[in-house]
């Protein structure tokens, strides 16, 4: 009996081995100061080390050249994956020859990293999608598919140097582009180029400090604002800050339809007290699920599954992608979506 155990436990032991138990997986999240990568880092962890991975788990507190040292560390240590969510998706070139010179293998994490030919996978939601789904909300909650309007918009969009948000911005412009041609959307203060509604850093303050830009030129007098899509939930923060500080939020002052991303828990306690009107829900659990498998596959010297073989093209390559599903919350579905499926208590949102 005993020796039956012992092999079983040899034989346990040699296919964990096999299997890359044990081994150092490297995750670098770009900042803790906002929820998701707190969430996303925090998952991966659990995730990984259930299969029995150790973790190497670093934030770069929005630091391009902290995120690049925290990468050369991990390959330095002998870490066999090295799973990404870029800050800047355009300077990690260097690093990821290291990587790849290391046969260490690289998946970017919800953000593409672009310009390389260094990157084996890219594990993300639907961006494009995300940015349908902000539009479509808009033209239903104006009634723009009912022959209404005018009403005045203001858009903004994403960090530059994140490629996320450029799929955000055309998702949204697919829908809204059609009703500004039409004049059914007019944007007063006539900035709609991506350069100029981009907020640097996806920063809660930059957006506020713009949206108390756009007040001021357009909205001081008797010019009502009906509209702002916000591709994010940071930026949305920033925005109600900013209209609240304007006098919005009154019975004569309504807030305007405002979108955001994220479901992050202050959105949450914003979408009820009526000062978002939706966010878009991504469940990093979902996420860092898929990403473990692809983790798992890549140290079984496997392929790892995909279902995007066309969208990510980095600039050197098209990156073989797993896209997540995102779903529409808002203040009536957000128990069922956020509470009943365990991804927050209630009290996190009170
Ligand atoms: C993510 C969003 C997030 C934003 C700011 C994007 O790359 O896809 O979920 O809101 O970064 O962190």
């Amino acid at each position: 009996m005993k020796k039956v155990v012992l092999i079983a436990l040899v034989i346990a032991v040699a296919l964990s081995c096999a299997f890359g138990e044990g081994q150092l997986i490297g995750v670098a999240m770009p900042t803790q100061s906002l929820q998701r990568w707190n969430q996303d880092g925090a998952n991966m962890k659990a995730k990984l080390e259930a299969k029995g991975y150790k973790v190497d788990l670093q934030y770069a507190n929005n630091d391009i050249n902290t995120q690049i040292q925290q990468l050369e560390n991990m390959i330095t240590k002998g870490c066999k994956v090295l799973v990404i969510a870029s800050i800047d998706g355009s300077v990690l070139s260097d690093v990821l020859k290291q990587a790849k010179d290391n046969g260490v293998k690289v998946i970017a994490y919800d953000r593409l990293i672009m310009k390389t030919p260094n990157v084996d996978y890219y594990a993300t939601f639907d961006n494009f999608k995300v940015g349908v789904i902000q539009g479509k909300y808009i033209e239903t909650a104006l009634g723009l598919d009912k022959g209404k309007g005018p009403f005045n918009i203001e858009l903004f969009a994403g960090s530059p140097d994140d490629n996320n948000a450029v799929f955000f911005n055309k998702g949204a412009m697919s829908i809204l582009q059609n009703y500004i041609d039409k004049k059914k959307l007019v944007v007063p203060t006539k900035q709609t180029e991506f350069t100029t509604i981009a907020i640097q850093s996806w920063s809660s303050e930059k957006a506020q400090a713009r949206m108390d830009n756009l007040i001021a030129a357009k909205y001081a007098g008797r010019t009502k604002l009906d509209v702002v899509l916000s591709p994010n939930d940071s930026l949305a923060i920033g925005i109600v800050a900013s209209l609240k500080n304007a006098g919005y939020g009154t019975a004569k002052k309504p807030y305007p339809v405002l979108t955001g991303q994220d479901c992050d828990k202050a959105n949450v306690k914003a979408m009820i007290a009526g000062q978002q009107s939706m966010s878009v829900f991504k469940d990093t659990r979902t996420l860092a699920a898929k990403v473990v498998e692809m983790v798992d596959a890549l140290m079984q010297g496997k392929e790892a599954a995909v279902n995007d073989t066309k969208t990510y093209n980095n600039g050197v390559k098209v990156v073989p992608s797993f896209l997540c599903d995102p779903v529409f919350a808002d203040k009536n579905n957000y128990k069922a979506l956020l509470i009943d499926s365990g991804y927050y208590t209630e009290a996190d949102i009170k």
